[in-house]
C-alpha cells in the first residue's frame, strides 16, 4: 500500500472527543522514548507529522492522523519510563487504557519494543493484559539500525522464547527502522491487509 496523503486531525486528553466516523484504526503505544512517532514518520514519509524528541514523555494526547482520507494513525503517549514523573505516567496509562477500552473502531494495536533491550516485565505485562482483553495486537521491534543483524536476530529469538513461556503463539511482528525505512512495507502491507477484513 501507499500513503498518498497524511494529515493531523486532533489531539485529545478526553478519548469521547476522538473521531467518531467510524473509520478504521491502528495506533503505536509502548515505552516512552521506544520510537512510536518517528515510524509513523516513517511510514507517512513526512519527518514532521509527529512530534518526536531525545526525551522521553514527548507524546502526550491521544493524536490522530488521517491516512489517504480514509483510516487512522494513532500516535498515544509512551508508559513506564523511569524519569518521566509518576503522576506524568498515571495520567498516561490512564489515557492509555481509556483509549484502548473505548475505541471500537481500532483494528490493531502495534506494541513497540526497543529491540536493543530483554524482554521488559512492563512489556509483557502489557501483552499478557492485551491477550486476556481480546485486543488484537502485533509486535514492533524498533530502532533495528542500532545493532548487527546478528545481535538483532539473537535478541528476536530471546524475545520469542519469553513470550512463549505463556502464548501458544507469537503474535505477528515486525522488525524497524525509522531512520532506515526498514519494515515500512510489511507493517503498511499488514494494515492493508488487516484493514480489508
Ligand atoms: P514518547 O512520545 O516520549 O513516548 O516517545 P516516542 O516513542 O514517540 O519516541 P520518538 O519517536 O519521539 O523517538 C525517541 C528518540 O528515539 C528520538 O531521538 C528518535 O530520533 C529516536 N529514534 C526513534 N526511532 C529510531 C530508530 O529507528 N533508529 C534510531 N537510531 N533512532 C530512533
Ligand atoms: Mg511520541
Amino acid at each position: 500500500m501507499n500513503i498518498t496523503s497524511a494529515q493531523f486531525v486532533m489531539s485529545n486528553s478526553d478519548i469521547s472527543k476522538c473521531p467518531t466516523d467510524n473509520k478504521a484504526e491502528y495506533a503505536f503505544i509502548g515505552r516512552s522514548n521506544v520510537g512510536k512517532s518517528s515510524l509513523i514518520n516513517m511510514l507517512t514519509n513526512n519527518k514532521s507529522l509527529a512530534k518526536i524528541s531525545v526525551k522521553p514523555g514527548k507524546t502526550q494526547l491521544v493524536n490522530h492522523f488521517i491516512i489517504n482520507k480514509e483510516w487512522y494513525l494513532v500516535d498515544l503517549p509512551g508508559y513506564g519510563f523511569a524519569k518521566v514523573a509518576k503522576n506524568t505516567k498515571q495520567r498516561f496509562s490512564k489515557l492509555i487504557f481509556s483509549y484502548i477500552e473505548s475505541r471500537t473502531t481500532l483494528i490493531n494495536l502495534f506494541v513497540l519494543v526497543d529491540c536493543r533491550h530483554e524482554p521488559q516485565n512492563k512489556d509483557v505485562d502489557f501483552m499478557e493484559w492485551l491477550g486476556v482483553n481480546g485486543i488484537p495486537f502485533s509486535i514492533i521491534f524498533t530502532k533495528a539500525d542500532k545493532l548487527s543483524k546478528q545481535k538483532l536476530k539473537d535478541n528476536v529469538i530471546a524475545y520469542e522464547k519469553e513470550l512463549l513461556t505463556s502464548w501458544e503463539e507469537m503474535p505477528p511482528y515486525f522488525i524497524s527502522s525509522a531512520s532506515s525505512g526498514l519494515g515500512k512495507d510489511e507493517i503498511l502491507n499488514y494494515i492493508e491487509e488487516t484493514n480489508k477484513k
